[in-house]
């Protein structure tokens, strides 16, 4: 029998630097709409990777003093880059595609040429405004307030020799996908493309650049480079083989099922890349779903905000389950949302520890205690069910329904809105049925006992089945406890009540969601942030030359001399004063104070010689006189100011000058 086949992308993650919680979320859901159908048994190919082009990581690589390809190495296959979080992820990608493989190169070459003899691509002047951090152009209209329209940045006035592709040649065709069928959703992202982008006039597209050579050449035009969308669309097709050798699944695969792309990329995937397919002749992708952001206090997400939005700081403290969860629970796919650390340890403990942990801890230490860890057999039935009973069965029954019509719809909140209303209704149970005081009275009541208990470990079972493409791992764990064999794990179980065997061997195991408490965990995060920042700092930082010069008579004006320690002591009420007393060889002792008590204890100052500038004008501090300043050494180590006093040859008499 052939299987049902279905191809899902995510986007391709620039690495101009390293991913955030916004990346994460994207990869998470789709993973999890990847794994959804895999559970169905659809055969699924997942691709994602990374689009390694273009001028800003030119510049960063030029900034960091390495290659290009050195620079983005680092980050899609380095320690804590992009592959390793999709391994800690549980991202069940099939493949990874990135921009810089030579066989994609390769194929994006032909299909410009492709285009260009088609004559959809042809060489003009580029004059226009361009974002450079958003590498898009933009026309004076699609400006707000003069600024780019994604990020708000300043852009700049470009010319030069450009191919452009002649996408207002397609813009009735595309106009007719977005309008006349459900290419695009969510439905409100085709008004923003109709109205944007195509009401306005679809204009042709600079798809070359000779500005800077960090791209796949245009092998028919030395100096030009393929300007970046074409080059990083193409990867849909070029990862399945379309144009190369190196895979043999683009007849397999494509259409695409599914691209889920970001709202502010929705343009270049409704727009863009139908017109691009349109001209080569190949079929386009069923459909384009465009996510909204994760917001940090209502702006974009960015590293500084108080928030930790690193995914690696964050899976390492919750856990990788949780966080997947948090994520795909918390906000609406299709519309933006605040993240925020206590939201998301909130959600922890609310859906994960007490929900669904309760349940599932409660339940499997109740089978322990009552009946020793496997219930009777029979205990399936009960021939005067109460009508808690009936509601429970049911609403477990008719589960996979509902959460299969949220999936397909893409709204994996809504999927797992389904699954909790029902855990909850579980919780509920409990409490109806008070197994605790059925238990007092086995004799009488252990038969009803054990129908409750295997109606709750039964309900558990399908949330589970429901809850792997979400939280796969914790599910395993779950389904061990629970004693599901894996006939009662598959998606067909999910819709039949019974497919936990009455006698299955359950066990109370780990603690699968441990509550967090909130006050420890931030100041966990905060902690595991500042390491990470400074981990992340140059090992040593030095301040930079100054460009200004001083002339020889300035500089001789300063009187620098020899000192030597007579005694130092803390100035009292200051956490950073050093007073000293110092003979500078005149024979009355010079009085100076330095706030350099956080690296020198007093005591082992004393007698050090030492470099000091003896005609500043005196000053106070702390009330005392401070007559000149002594000469040290500062530079930054691991983001930590370090200062030495500048220490001298003891032999150097005091007074002598420095020149
Ligand atoms: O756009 N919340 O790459 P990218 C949610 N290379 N999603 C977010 C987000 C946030 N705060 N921040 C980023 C590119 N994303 C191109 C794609 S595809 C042929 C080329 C999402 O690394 C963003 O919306 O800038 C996009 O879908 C994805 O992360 C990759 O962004």
């Amino acid at each position: 029998m052939s299987q049902n086949k279905y191809y899902i992308t995510t986007p391709i993650y620039y690495p101009s630097d390293k991913l955030h919680i916004g990346h994460t979320y994207c990869t998470v859901a789709t993973d999890a709409l990847a794994r959804y159908k895999r559970l169905q048994g659809y055969d699924v190919m997942f691709l994602t990777g990374t689009d390694e082009h273009g001028q800003k990581i030119e510049d960063k690589a030029r900034e960091a003093g390495v290659t290009p390809k050195e620079f983005v190495d680092n980050i899609v296959e380095g320690p804590r880059g992009v592959k390793d979080l999709w391994k800690l992820m549980n991202i069940s990608n099939d493949r990874f595609i990135r921009t810089t493989d030579d066989y994609h190169v390769a194929a994006v070459q032909r299909i410009f040429k492709k285009l260009y003899e088609n004559g959809d691509i042809y060489k003009g002047t580029y004059k226009g405004k361009y974002c450079k951090p958003c590498e898009s152009f933009w026309t004076e209209s699609q400006l707000v307030d003069g600024k780019c329209p994604d990020c708000g940045r300043e852009v700049q006035d470009a010319e030069e020799e450009a191919y452009f592709f002649r996408l207002s040649k397609y813009a009735g065709k595309i106009l007719d996908l977005l309008e006349n069928t459900d290419f695009l959703e969510p439905r409100s992202r085709v008004h923003e493309m109709v109205n944007n982008f195509i009401k306005p006039g679809l204009e042709d597209l600079c798809v070359s650049r000779t500005s800077f050579t960090w791209g796949v050449p245009v092998d028919f035009d030395p100096g030009h480079v393929v300007y970046v969308w074409v080059d990083a669309l193409s990867n849909y097709i070029t990862a399945l083989g379309y144009d190369n050798d190196r895979y043999q699944d683009y007849d397999k695969f494509w259409p695409a099922d599914v691209h889920i792309v970001g709202k502010e990329i929705v343009r270049f995937h409704s727009i863009i890349w139908p017109a691009i397919l349109m001209s080569l002749g190949l079929p386009l992708p069923k459909k384009v779903f465009g996510h909204g952001w994760l917001l940090l206090d209502g702006g974009k997400m960015s590293k500084s905000k108080g928030n930790v939005v690193d995914p690696y700081i964050l899976a390492e403290q919750f856990g990788v389950d949780a966080l997947r969860f948090f994520l795909m629970r918390t906000f609406p796919f299709g519309s933006d949302g605040n993240f925020s650390n206590e939201l998301l340890i909130d959600t922890i403990n609310r859906d994960l520890a007490n929900d669904l942990g309760n349940l599932l801890s409660r339940t499997t230490a109740m089978v322990q205690k009552y009946f020793g860890g496997a219930l009777p057999q029979g205990c399936k039935t009960w021939d005067a069910p109460e009508s808690f009973d009936a509601e429970l069965l049911g609403m477990a029954s008719g589960l996979r329904e509902k959460y299969q019509d949220a999936m397909d719809a893409f709204a994996p909140h809504k999927a797992l809105e389904e699954v909790f209303r029902v855990i909850q209704r579980a919780n509920k149970y409990i409490d109806e049925t008070a197994p605790w005081a059925l238990a007092k009275d086995m004799d009488a009541n252990g038969a009803r006992l054990a129908h409750v208990l295997y109606n709750l470990l039964e309900t558990t079972r399908i949330c589970g089945v429901l809850l792997t493409p979400f939280m796969p791992g914790s599910m395993d764990k779950l389904f061990a406890q629970i004693g599901a064999p894996e006939q009662a794990r598959t998606w067909e179980s999910a819709a039949a009540w019974g497919g936990l065997p009455e006698t299955a061997a359950v066990t109370k195991g780990e603690n699968l969601f441990p509550r967090v408490d909130v006050e420890k965990a931030l100041q966990e995060l905060e902690q595991a942030a500042e390491a990470a920042r400074k981990a992340g700092l140059p090992a040593l930082e030095t301040e930079p030359l100054l460009e200004e010069k001083v002339d020889f008579d300035t500089f001789c004006k300063s009187d620098l001399r020899v000192v030597k320690v007579k005694d130092c002591q803390a100035v009292k009420k200051s956490n950073k004063l050093l007073k000293f007393t110092l003979d500078d060889g005149t024979g009355t002792d010079r009085q100076i104070l330095s706030g350099i008590a956080m690296y020198y204890k007093p005591e082992e100052l004393v007698g050090k010689t030492l470099a000091a500038i003896v005609n500043l004008p005196a000053r106070k501090m702390m009330g005392q006189e401070s007559q000149g300043m002594l000469l040290s050494a500062v530079h930054t180590e691991k983001g930590e100011e370090r200062l030495n006093l500048i220490m001298l040859d003891d032999k150097i008499p005091a007074g002598a000058k420095l020149c």
